[in-house]
């Protein structure tokens, strides 16, 4: 299996039900490791450049808006199969379609204000990561 790396964004919605410690806690008990992690409040610029391929979107003004009304708490998760791994921990873009027991289930009220991102493939990861780490800023064991 291979050792991925993948982005993990805790969203305003669970960091207002101060969850953090909840949310990183189902991703250790599966073997992901949080290498790195930062709390940011997301300018309009920043979160319309991180989902600028959703742009033409309908929604894509009302997720700016979500996305920049508070903090959120942005981590590299790193373990085999991270990608797919967290995204399986994270259920359903929309929490009515989630398993039970995944963290959309829990802790996400609808598809606006959906708790968590997760990148979505390993390509995406990459530069999902680099849009807010510097290779310093991961502190991964295996460096
Ligand atoms: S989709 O609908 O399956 O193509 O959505 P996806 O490409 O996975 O992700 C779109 C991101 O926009 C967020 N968002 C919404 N998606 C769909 N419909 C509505 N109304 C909507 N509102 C917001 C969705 O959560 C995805 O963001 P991330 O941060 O990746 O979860």
């Amino acid at each position: 299996m291979a050792l991925e790396r993948t982005l993990s964004i805790i969203k305003p919605d669970a960091v207002g039900k101060n969850v953090i410690g909840a949310i990183y806690n189902r991703f250790e008990s599966t073997g992901l490791r949080i290498v790195a992690a930062k709390m940011m409040h997301l300018s309009k610029e920043q979160a319309e450049g991180f989902y600028a391929e959703h742009k033409e979107r309908p929604f894509f003004g009302a997720l700016v808006e979500f996305m920049t009304s508070g903090p959120i708490m942005v981590s590299v998760l790193e373990g085999e199969n991270a990608v797919l791994r967290h995204r399986e921990i994270m259920g359903a873009t929309n929490p009515s379609e989630a398993l039970a027991g995944t963290l959309r289930a829990d802790y996400a009220e609808t598809i606006d204000e959906n708790a968590v991102h997760g990148s979505d493939a390993v390509e995406s990861a990459a530069r999902e990561i680099a849009y807010f780490f510097s290779d310093e800023e991961i502190c991964s064991r295996t460096r």
